[in-house]
């Protein structure tokens, strides 16, 4: 097991004990924090994401739709903002969060201690697992009989899937895609033996392409918040208020399941 796994799973931990707690505390109010917190539009909260991710985040037509657009709008509606969505590369969000750019970044974003440096994050809404998708037959079976095969190894770039195997297979062997559809495609021309990637978007793909299956081999279990400005404490209270509220009234349960029917979350 390596010790990055370790370290998400005692973070994610403690941000469900921050979770519990925060539940505690928003019994006494029943409406959004009303905070001063600024935006970096007045009147607009600015999200951005990587939208390659379904079903967290995907094209439908022009527009950007999807469990974490969906959250996202309902926060903004109970925050009285318009939501813009930003697609953006994903290892370029949390910089965009930092410097101002973005007002968060709501994109399937694990909480890890890394980046925990950089942002702060909400309280947790889902949870994902990273999955090793090989194509059907393939000698590669689970993660050991993946290292010892020698193949390359895709993923998208800068993600957890990214890190976890960078430390499990070493550089030489990792092949990073902007998006997670490239990562795919590679795998569908034998570019890479693997695609290591958080399990819902690998069901979406293995679903849309046939000939290729998902391991059963769980490998971490993570939590996914939304990124927000370490400057900007009032809009990560008012938003983790929304999310209570939407939480308590079963909002972000209804959301995930018209995506994920019927999954445990
Ligand atoms: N959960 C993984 C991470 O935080 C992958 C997220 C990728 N998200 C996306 N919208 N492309 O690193």
């Amino acid at each position: 097991m390596n010790k990055n796994l370790l370290k998400v799973v005692s973070l994610s931990l403690v941000a469900s004990m921050g979770f519990l707690m925060a539940g505690c505390a928003d019994t006494t109010a029943e409406t959004a924090a009303e905070g001063e917190f600024t935006t970096v539009t007045p009147g607009v909260l600015t999200m951005a994401t990587n939208a390659y991710f379904p079903p967290y985040e995907f094209y439908e037509g022009s527009d950007i739709t999807g469990i974490d657009a969906e959250i996202a709008q309902a926060v903004a509606d109970k925050l009285g903002l318009e939501l813009v969505i930003e697609d953006v590369e994903f290892d370029s969000i949390i910089a965009g969060v930092q410097s101002g750019k973005y007002d968060i970044g709501c994109a399937g974003m694990t909480v890890t201690e890394e980046r925990l440096q950089s942002v702060n994050f909400t309280t947790p809404y889902a949870t994902g697992i990273q999955s090793i998708i090989v194509a059907e037959g393939s000698d590669i079976t689970d993660l050991d009989t993946l290292i010892e095969s020698g193949c390359m190894v895709g993923v998208q770039s800068g993600t957890t899937g990214d890190l976890y195997m960078t430390d499990e297979v070493g550089e030489e062997r990792m092949d990073r895609y902007n998006k997670g559809n490239d990562a795919i495609l590679a795998l569908l021309n034998g570019v890479v033996g693997a695609v290591v990637i958080d399990n819902q978007p690998a069901q979406s793909f293995v679903d849309a392409n046939p000939g290729l299956v998902i391991l059963e081999t769980p490998y971490t279990v993570e939590d996914y918040a939304m990124a927000v400005n370490k400057d900007n404490e009032a809009l990560l209270e008012a938003i983790n208020q929304a999310l209570a509220e939407l939480t308590a009234d079963g909002t972000i349960d209804s959301i995930i399941e018209t995506y994920i029917p019927s999954e445990e979350v």
